[in-house]
């Protein structure tokens, strides 16, 4: 059997520095207790790595208004600025550990907004990264995620839109929204802010996909990312599975293939990726 595994799998820059910086922290400040605001990606397997390690996750935000002391790590996905603001307000310390592509969405967003714009952000309403990027902004942000929602927007009084994107959005649907929203007739600029890493894993799943007889997206069952690459994976391919670990993989399901692709969402660690590859490779 051949195997074409994605050179794109797994984690990408801004993931692999955030989980960096929790295991750096755990050996640098053993007298504190460490926590990361949220889980620091979504991968189960890494979250329970870095509890063992004794790093607790701060679930909500009230959870955070208890503490008194510790250090918090904040994740690649990054906060609102309220929650930065009431760390400093504790006296809490804490390393910032948001992607420095989001960050860069954050500045855009604020800068902006003090100027005037009203910002759109095309994403998610839900996800974690939007409401922080909409945590930036010094008014009110409208989140579009569907043409309905676009078609339906629109506000008045406003001299100019900002439109930014989720990183992880999908380059086709946000050119989709975007186009949409321009026939308003409001004085607009667009910052394509989708993150290159996201599109190259795409496109490069999507090929992958294409060519083979099955293709194996690995990721959290949580990871929006992961979850966009196994829709395109399944669009190219129709023996197209989607697991967590090596333990979801049902093996009769490759008995009959030839060749076989392998992608992996960001927050996949590589020895989750190496691990379904070595199996694959040894047992068909
Ligand atoms: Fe950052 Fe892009 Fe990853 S925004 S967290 S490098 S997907």
């Amino acid at each position: 059997m051949k195997i074409i595994r994605a050179k794109s799998a797994g984690f990408c820059f801004g993931v692999k520095r955030a989980v960096d910086t929790v295991y750096e922290q755990v050996e640098k400040e053993k007298e504190k207790q460490i926590y990361t605001y949220g889980p620091i990606i979504h991968n189960e397997e890494v979250v329970k790595d870095l509890e063992q390690h004794g790093v607790k996750v701060l679930r909500e935000e009230r959870e955070l208004d208890a503490l008194t002391d510790g250090l918090v790590i904040i994740r690649s996905h990054g906060v609102p600025k309220r929650i930065c603001d009431k760390l400093d307000g504790k006296g809490i310390v804490y390393v910032d550990a948001t992607c420095p592509f989001v960050k860069r969405i954050h500045k855009i967003v604020k800068e902006e907004s003090e100027k005037g714009s009203h910002i759109i952000i095309i994403g998610n309403p839900e996800h974690p990264e939007v409401e922080g990027i909409r945590g930036w902004a010094a008014n009110d942000a409208t989140v579009i995620k569907t043409p309905e929602e676009a078609k339906e927007f629109s506000c008045e009084d406003v001299r100019k839109i900002c439109i930014v994107a989720q990183t992880t959005f999908n380059y086709n649907k946000f050119k989709e929204l975007v186009e949409i929203i321009s026939e308003k007739g409001y004085y607009i600029s667009v910052l394509n802010t989708i993150c290159n890493a996201t599109k190259e894993r795409q496109t490069e799943a999507g090929e992958i996909a294409g060519a083979v007889d099955a293709m194996i997206v690995i990721g959290d069952k949580h990871s929006s990312n992961t979850q966009k690459l196994f829709e395109i994976c399944r669009d190219a391919c129709n023996n197209t599975y989607y697991i967590q670990t090596l333990g979801d993989l049902d093996t009769n399901q490759l008995r009959s293939v030839e060749t076989v692709g392998i992608t992996a969402g960001a927050s996949t660690p590589n020895n989750i990726i190496e691990e379904v590859q070595n199996n694959v490779r040894i047992n068909f």
